[in-house]
């Protein structure tokens, strides 16, 4: 009774674990979610920083949806290997935790200095990772 019980339970645990369902290619969650977080930190980032508390959880949140990102595109098909890609995702889930922690603390020095290092890491992906020349990208190219 006690095993099937276990059985019965582990039955249960299974049915309700949610599977995770991809929407978004990596062009969209560039698009959607990777480009408007960065923009949003680096504009933010301007003198005098962050205006106001509603201004640094902006941009709190706006880091932690870098890492968030990184995450989704190291899942699934997004992932093109398990080595530089994973790498490459890992650098800009760091940079993302730096933007976090110093708008957390309203660190203004930090902030300029942890949005001033995005960018190095959406180029170290694209330099590998990134074909060039495909149609939205030949009309849209993006500000970095
Ligand atoms: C782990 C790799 C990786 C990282 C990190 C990365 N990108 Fe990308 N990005 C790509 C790839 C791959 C594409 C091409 C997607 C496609 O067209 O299928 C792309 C495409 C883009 C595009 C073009 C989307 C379009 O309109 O076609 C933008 C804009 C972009 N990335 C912004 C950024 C920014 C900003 C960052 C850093 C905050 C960043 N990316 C970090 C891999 C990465």
């Amino acid at each position: 009774m006690r095993v099937i019980g276990v059985f019965l339970l582990a039955g249960m645990a299974m049915a309700q674990a949610p599977t995770y369902e991809p929407i978004a290619s990596t062009q969209q969650l560039m698009q959607g979610m990777i480009d408007p977080a960065s923009k949003a930190i680096a504009e933010a980032a301007k003198d005098p920083g962050p205006a106001d508390n509603r201004a640094w959880r902006t941009a709190m949140l706006n880091g932690i949806m870098l890492q968030e990102s990184a995450q989704l595109i190291k899942m699934g098909t997004r992932a093109k290997d398990q080595d530089g890609w994973m790498k490459a995702c890992q650098a800009l889930a760091d940079a993302g935790a730096a933007v976090q922690k110093a708008a957390a603390a309203k660190d203004v020095a930090a902030y300029q200095a942890a949005a001033g290092g995005i960018n190095a890491t959406c180029q170290g992906c694209h330099g590998v990772y990134r074909q060039r020349g495909g149609g939205g990208r030949k009309q849209d190219p993006p500000k970095q």
